[in-house]
C-alpha cells in the first residue's frame, strides 16, 4: 500500500511540468495579480476605469514562458470608440481620444428629429451608454438605420431594396449585421452592428435587459393569442405556443469544473424562470468538448417538457462525462441540434409551428469540426427560415465568456435581427449568471395568476412582492371596527370569509387596501358584499351547532377596478384556466376533477397561509391539509370544542367541505389568529401560488394579537374548500376567468 503510493506520486510528479514560469515577470503596472494553484495562469485586475493590457489572463507555455511574455503587463485607461461619421446632425466634443465619463453631446440639424439620447456617456466596459443616437429627415421608406460610434457607413439610400454597409475604426471589432438592407416593412435586415474594443464587456444589467427583452419579444410571438401591445417587449405571455429550446453548454478544458458547474446553474435558473410561465417549451441540452453529450433531446417527449425533469438531468450531468476536453467542437454541437430537428420533423406534425431558441454558452473558439456558422446556415435552410415571415421560427443566442473567443466567430453563429441583439460578451461566467439571475422579471407577467416575485436572495424585510394577493378589510360598524384578509382573484374581486360580515353589515362600511405594506398600499371602497347562498350560520341549530360555517366565502366586488402591479396581483383558483396553466395540465384538457386530484389526493398536503407577524409585517406559514385517515385526529378535536358539547354527529360540523390544518403530526403546524380570518390557504407549485381554502375557524385561540402562544395539541384550524364553492364563484364573476367543467 505504502509502496503504491509512493509510486503513484512519484509518477506525477515525473508527469508535471518542470519548467514552470517565472513569476517575476507577470507583474502589472497599476493593477493586481492572482496566480491559478496550479501556477499555470495568471489573471489580472486593474482600478476602474482601466483594463490590464495586453491581456487579462497569461497561461505558461510548455516552453517555460508566458504567453506574451516580452510585453509588460500594463494597467491602460479605458476608451471608449471615436465618432467616425454622423449623419443629420453634429457631435461635441471632437477629441482624439475619449476616456471614462466623457460625454458626447449631440445636435440635429434643421429640419432632421432625433432619435435616442441627446448625450451619451464613456463607462467603465468602453460603451458610449444608450442607444445609438440618429438625425432622421424621414424622408427614407426604412428609417434612418444609423451610425454607430466607430464605424463608418457606406450607402445613404433608404428606400426599399437600400443597402447600408458599416466598417469598423481600426481595431475595433464589428458585432451585429455589417450589410443590412431596406425591407417592405420598414425594417432593415440584420441586426444594427456595433464596434467594440477587444475589452469590452456586456455588462449583467446590459445583458439582463437586452436578452431579456429579446427572449418575451421570441415566446410572446409564439403566442397564437398575443395582442400587439408594442409599448411593453417584456414578457406577458398568457397562452404559450409550441417551442422548442435549445441548451449548448461548452464542457471544453478551459472551462473547469467549477465554470462548468455554475454555467449548468445558469442553465437551471434559465429553465425554472421560463418554466413558471404559461407556456411549456421542449427543452433539448447538450454540452460539448471534442464530443457531444446529450443530456435531454428533442425526442425524449415524456421528460422534455417537464421542467422539473430537465433540470434534474442537468444537475446529475458531471464535467468529467466528457473524458476528451481537449476540443471546442461547436459545429458539431450545432449540428446535434440540426440532427434532432431532422428527426423530429419525421414524427411531429407540428414540426414548422414551433419557434426554435438556440442558447449557446462558450469561452472560446471552434478548434475541430469546421466553421459553426456552415451549420447555422443549414439549420436555417432547413427550418425555411430565409422567408422573412419565418424569421422569428428561429433565435440563436451566444453568450462568449472571457478573452479567448473570436467574436466574429460568435458574431456569425448569432441571429441578427432589426432592434434585437444576440451576440453577448461577458467577463466572465460569474457576470453571465448574474444576468440570468435577472433575465424574465417576473413582475412583468402580472396577468398571471399566483406568480410572485421571488425574493428568496435579496432582501426578505420587503415582502410586497412577495404576496402581492393578500388583502386587507376594514369593517367599520356604528358598534366598531374589525379586520378580515382576503385574496385577490381578479381585477374586481376579492375572496375572504363570509363570517367577516355581518349580515346587516352595508358595502360602504368596508374598506379594501391591497398591496400588503404602508408604501404599496391602494386602497377601494366596495360596490357589493356576495355571499355565498349556502352559507347559514343558524342553519343547523337543531343539530346543537350554535354557529355553522360551512360555506364561509363570500366575494367582495370594488367600487372601481385594480391595475394589477409587481404588488397588487391575482392568486390562481382552482378549476381555471390559470390554475391549469399553474400546474401543467394544459394539454390534458384538464377538467375541474383533474385540478382536485392533483392539489389535494394525499393524506397529507402541505400548503400555507399568509399571516401578520407585526402590522404590515406579512409571515408564510407552512402547515399541513389532513386528509383521509390525517383528518380523523381533526374530527376528534373539534369535538372537544366546548360549543360542540351537545352535538351528536360532529361531521354535522365539520362537513367535507372544510380543509383541516393544525395539530402536531407530522409537524406543529402554526395556528391561525383572528386577523387572518378570510386570508387565503395556499398550495405553491413551483413558482404558482393556488388557493385552495378560505381561513374560517378554529378549536382553540391562543393568539394574542400578533403573538403566537405555544399552540397546544389539539388546535385545529378549519377553512372553507374553495372547490366546492366554484360554481358559485362562477356565476358571481363570469367575465373575468376561464373556468373547467
Ligand atoms: C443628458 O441628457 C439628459 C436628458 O436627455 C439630461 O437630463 C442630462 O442632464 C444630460 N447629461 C449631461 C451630462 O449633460
Amino acid at each position: 500500500m505504502m509502496l503504491l503510493l509512493l509510486l503513484s506520486g512519484l509518477a506525477m510528479s515525473i508527469a508535471a511540468p518542470i519548467d514552470q514560469c517565472n513569476l517575476d515577470t507577470v507583474a502589472i503596472a497599476g493593477g493586481t495579480y492572482k496566480v491559478s494553484e496550479d501556477g499555470e495562469q495568471v489573471e489580472y485586475s486593474c482600478p476602474k476605469g482601466k483594463y490590464p493590457f495586453p491581456s487579462a489572463t497569461r497561461e505558461c507555455q510548455g516552453n517555460g514562458q508566458w504567453t506574451n511574455e516580452k510585453q509588460k503587463a500594463i494597467c491602460k485607461a479605458v476608451e471608449c470608440p471615436k465618432p467616425v461619421m454622423f449623419e443629420g446632425g453634429e457631435i461635441a466634443p471632437r477629441k482624439a481620444k475619449y476616456f471614462v465619463d466623457d460625454v458626447l453631446y449631440f445636435e440635429c440639424w434643421g429640419g432632421f428629429t432625433m432619435f435616442g439620447p441627446e448625450n451619451r456617456t464613456c463607462q467603465e466596459n468602453g460603451k458610449w451608454s444608450g442607444e445609438t443616437t440618429i438625425c432622421d429627415d424621414q424622408d427614407g421608406h426604412c428609417p434612418s438605420p444609423g451610425i454607430p460610434i466607430g464605424a463608418s457607413k457606406v450607402g445613404t439610400s433608404y428606400r426599399i431594396e437600400g443597402k447600408v454597409s458599416y466598417d469598423c475604426q481600426n481595431g475595433l471589432r464589428m458585432f451585429g449585421s455589417k450589410t443590412r438592407e431596406c425591407k417592405e416593412n420598414k425594417r432593415w435586415s440584420g441586426s444594427e452592428p456595433s464596434c467594440r474594443t477587444a475589452y469590452t464587456y456586456d455588462s449583467p444589467e446590459e445583458v439582463a435587459e437586452v436578452f431579456g427583452s429579446s427572449l418575451a419579444e421570441t415566446i410572446e410571438s409564439s403566442d397564437p393569442d398575443r395582442v400587439e401591445d408594442k409599448s411593453d417587449r417584456k414578457l406577458q405571455v398568457k397562452t404559450g405556443g409550441l417551442m422548442n429550446i435549445f441548451l449548448i453548454i461548452d464542457a471544453s478544458k478551459s472551462v473547469g469544473v467549477k465554470n462548468f458547474n455554475t454555467a449548468k446553474n445558469i442553465a437551471t435558473t434559465f429553465i425554472e424562470k421560463v418554466s413558471s410561465f404559461d407556456f411549456t417549451p421542449r427543452y433539448s441540452v447538450l454540452t460539448y468538448a471534442s464530443h457531444i453529450k446529450r443530456i435531454v433531446t428533442l425526442s425524449e417527449s415524456e421528460i422534455n417538457t417537464e421542467a422539473e425533469t430537465v433540470i434534474d438531468a442537468i444537475k446529475r450531468f458531471k464535467y468529467s462525462e466528457h473524458d476528451d476536453k481537449q476540443g471546442t467542437n461547436t459545429r458539431g454541437a450545432l449540428q446535434e441540434v440540426y440532427n434532432q430537428l431532422s428527426l423530429d420533423q419525421l414524427r411531429n406534425d407540428k414540426f414548422l409551428e414551433h419557434s426554435n431558441i438556440i442558447i449557446l454558452m462558450t469561452d472560446g473558439k471552434h478548434n475541430m469540426g469546421g466553421d459553426p456558422s456552415v451549420e447555422v446556415n443549414k439549420i436555417r435552410e432547413f427550418l425555411d427560415i430565409r422567408k422573412d415571415q419565418r424569421e422569428d421560427k428561429l433565435d440563436i443566442y451566444v453568450f462568449g465568456l472571457g478573452e479567448d473567443i473570436s467574436q466574429d466567430e460568435l458574431n456569425d453563429i448569432a441571429s441578427k435581427k432589426d432592434r434585437e441583439k444576440h451576440v453577448f460578451q461577458m467577463e466572465n461566467i460569474d457576470a453571465l449568471k448574474k444576468a440570468f439571475d435577472e433575465i424574465i422579471d417576473e413582475t412583468s407577467a402580472f396577468e398571471m395568476c399566483g406568480l410572485s416575485k421571488d425574493h428568496s436572495e435579496e432582501d426578505t424585510k420587503d415582502n410586497n412582492e412577495k404576496y402581492p394577493w393578500i388583502a386587507k378589510l376594514t369593517i367599520t360598524r356604528p358598534g366598531g371596527v374589525e379586520s378580515c384578509k382576503g385574496s385577490i382573484v381578479t381585477k374586481n374581486f376579492i375572496l375572504t370569509a363570509a363570517h367577516c360580515f355581518h349580515l346587516d353589515d352595508e358595502a360602504h362600511f368596508v374598506n379594501v387596501e391591497l398591496g400588503p405594506s404602508e408604501r404599496a398600499k391602494v386602497t377601494r371602497k366596495v360596490k357589493n358584499i356576495h355571499r355565498h347562498p349556502k352559507y347559514d350560520p343558524n342553519g343547523k341549530k337543531d343539530k346543537n351547532i350554535p354557529k355553522f360555517f360551512e360555506y364561509d366565502l363570500a366575494l367582495v366586488e370594488l367600487s372601481q377596478k385594480v391595475d394589477f402591479s409587481s404588488t397588487v396581483r391575482p392568486i390562481c383558483l382552482p378549476c381555471t384556466s390559470g390554475t391549469s396553466w399553474a400546474i401543467k395540465q394544459r394539454d390534458k384538457a384538464a377538467s375541474c376533477k383533474d385540478h382536485e386530484n392533483f392539489l389535494l389526493s394525499k393524506d397529507l398536503v402541505k400548503a400555507l397561509f399568509i399571516s401578520e407577524k407585526s402590522k404590515n409585517n406579512l409571515e408564510q406559514m407552512t402547515v399541513h391539509i389532513k386528509q383521509g385517515n390525517s383528518r380523523l385526529g381533526c374530527l376528534k378535536d373539534a369535538e372537544k370544542v366546548e360549543e360542540f358539547k351537545d352535538v351528536v354527529d360532529i361531521k354535522d360540523a365539520v362537513t367535507d367541505n372544510f380543509l383541516c390544518t393544525g395539530g402536531i403530526d407530522p409537524s406543529v403546524d402554526p395556528q391561525t389568529c383572528k386577523g387572518d380570518s378570510g386570508g387565503p390557504l395556499i398550495i405553491q407549485h413551483g413558482k404558482r401560488y393556488i388557493q385552495v381554502g378560505v381561513i374560517s375557524w378554529g378549536t382553540v385561540n391562543s393568539c394574542k394579537g400578533y403573538k403566537r402562544e405555544r399552540v397546544p395539541a389539539t388546535s385545529r384550524d378549519f377553512h372553507a374548500s374553495v372547490i366546492p364553492g366554484m360554481a358559485w364563484i362562477e356565476e358571481i364573476i363570469k367575465d373575468e376567468l376561464i373556468y373547467l367543467k
